[in-house]
């Protein structure tokens, strides 16, 4: 039996529409959200993640000034530009597309948004409060994970989630993330050694780790979930993420598809950031 398709386009497409009546109650009381949408440089992935981003804003009525820079901007132009944004009372959100160019420590610039305004959930402080458990902007693609097993009816509780990357976007939050939803969480990473007996326990298989079709059906225990973070580029062009979709779908019991799949939800969960964000700045 092939396994159920966990459509992000579909499930994104009903929490913009929930962040589009919120964002419309705002703008009733002459309160629209503001996003800005700060891009370094040219580089091609990131005109189409930023492109799509203000399109979703389009759709939600979420206001999203684009502050362009060229490659060659210095840091301090950049953090001058933060802290005019933090200062504008506006804005709600300031998301800073990343990778930013090698001069430029990310850090520093993910350090200098005001955390009320962090609505991507990668500044420290907000880090800190997913750890603590405490209220706090959640990271778009692991919040969009979470939602899209919600969502799909999987359950978590009890279940053991194999989670295969360590990155501070996706891999570390979705653990933290796992964790609070009852999951026993492993965490793989380029050095764990016989990877395929932690991916053939897992019950719920999230792969995030940048190669095109890494996992394959051999490494899937039956009837598990199965979401794909990758979005890789095959040498003839096409899209493709991080499981070999064609033939993990004939033993998995869920998977999601890459493009359609965690992609959009990541940009639907920013759009739930930034009128939370306004929700949040209205009595200030
Ligand atoms: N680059 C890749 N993913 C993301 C994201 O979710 N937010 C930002 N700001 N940059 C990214």
């Amino acid at each position: 039996m092939t396994a159920k398709i966990i459509s992000g386009k579909d499930i994104s497409s009903d929490i913009k529409n929930e962040a589009a009546a919120a964002a419309a109650a705002l703008t009733a009381v002459g309160r629209q959200p503001t996003l800005a949408v700060i891009v370094v440089g040219e580089d091609p992935a990131s005109r189409v993640y930023v492109n799509n981003k203000k399109k979703a804003c389009v759709f939600c009525g979420i206001n999203s000034p684009e502050y362009a820079f060229p490659y060659e901007t210095t840091q301090e132009t950049l953090l001058r530009c933060i802290d005019e944004l933090n200062r504008a009372p506006e804005v709600d959100g300031i998301l800073c597309q990343l990778p930013l160019p090698a001069h430029i420590d990310e850090n520093a610039v993910i350090d200098a948004i005001d955390p009320k305004k962090d609505v991507d959930g990668f500044s420290p402080v907000n880090a800190c409060n997913l750890l603590a458990g405490k209220d706090c902007f959640l990271p778009c693609t692991p919040a969009g994970i979470i939602e899209m097993l919600r969502r799909s009816g999987i359950q978590t509780a009890g279940k053991h989630c194999v989670i295969l990357g360590r990155s501070n976007i996706v891999g570390k939050p979705a653990a933290v993330l796992m964790l609070r939803e009852n999951a026993t969480v492993t965490v793989c990473h380029s050095k764990t050694k016989d990877l395929k007996s932690y991916t053939k326990s897992a019950d719920i298989l999230i792969a995030a780790i940048g190669k095109p079709n890494f996992v394959t059906a051999d490494m899937v225990k039956p009837g598990a979930a199965v979401i794909d973070v990758g979005i890789n580029r095959t040498p003839d062009g096409k899209l493709c993420g991080d499981v070999d979709f064609e033939h993990v779908k004939e033993v998995a019991g869920a998977i999601s598809p890459v493009p359609g799949g965690v992609g959009p939800m990541t940009i639907a969960m920013l759009m739930h950031n930034t009128v939370k964000a306004a929700q949040m700045h209205i009595n200030e």
